[in-house]
């Protein structure tokens, strides 16, 4: 299964989300996963060769650097590739370059907040991402709650990206998402992660015969 991981929306959670998910797959679930980073920063990239310089454990996955400008050719190789591809994609949806993504991808995981600019942004993104590839499932998880702050645009928001996908279980502002490596989850967001992360799984990945 191709799973992207997008939001034009700079800052929303995409590579944090990207990262975890996949240490979830092979983590807790077993699963076999190739990551490509496509996000010209190479966020989990560097996470990647850090942990395999400073950790003595075996990485969990392989993460190759990808630049955007090669998706269309690489996308056509990626059937021969066993297991889940995750890809991180950049901050933004107006590259041509993304179309050959968009279109192969099975699953689109927008991580998003509720403020007016990032619901923008993720509305955006979800009607690009719609209009390439009219039957991708669009999951949207809500990224970065602050504790006790009122959201007023949450129920706008969650009737709009409703129209397009579902929405997972939200999850905190911790600043244990910024710790994070390419070899664990942080037991102190374990649970929240888990609980979000299974209602993916369960919904989208569980009866998929891994392509
Ligand atoms: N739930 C969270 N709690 C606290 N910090 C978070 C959370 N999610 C993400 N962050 C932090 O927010 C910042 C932006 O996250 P991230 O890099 O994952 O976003 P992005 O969408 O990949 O950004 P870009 O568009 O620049 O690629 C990072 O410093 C990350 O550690
Ligand atoms: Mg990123």
């Amino acid at each position: 299964m191709n799973i992207i991981f997008a939001n034009q929306k700079g800052g929303s959670g995409k590579t944090t989300h990207c990262n975890l998910f996949a240490n979830y797959l092979v983590l807790q679930k077993k699963q076999e996963l190739l990551v490509l980073d496509m996000d010209f920063q190479s966020s989990i990239k560097s996470q990647w060769d850090a942990d395999r310089e400073n950790y003595d454990n075996p990485s969990l996955y392989e993460v190759i650097d990808i630049d955007l400008s090669e998706s269309a050719s690489l996308m056509d190789q990626l059937t021969n590739v066993e297991g889940h591809i995750i890809i991180d994609l950049p901050g933004r949806v107006d590259d041509d370059h993304l179309v050959p993504v968009f279109q192969k991808a099975n699953l689109a995981i927008c991580p998003f907040a509720y403020d007016q600019k990032t619901f923008e942004s993720t509305l955006v993104t979800a009607q690009v991402i719609r209009h390439i590839n009219p039957k991708i499932p669009i999951v949207f998880i809500p990224n970065r709650l602050k504790a006790g702050a009122k959201y007023k645009l949450t129920e706008q928001v969650n009737q709009t990206l409703a129209q397009f996908g579902v929405i997972t279980p939200a999850l905190p502002d911790k600043v244990a998402f910024q710790r994070i490596d390419t070899l664990t989850i942080p037991e102190d967001i374990s649970q929240e992660v888990t609980q979000t992360y299974d209602f993916i799984y369960d919904r989208y990945l569980i009866s998929e015969k891994v392509k």
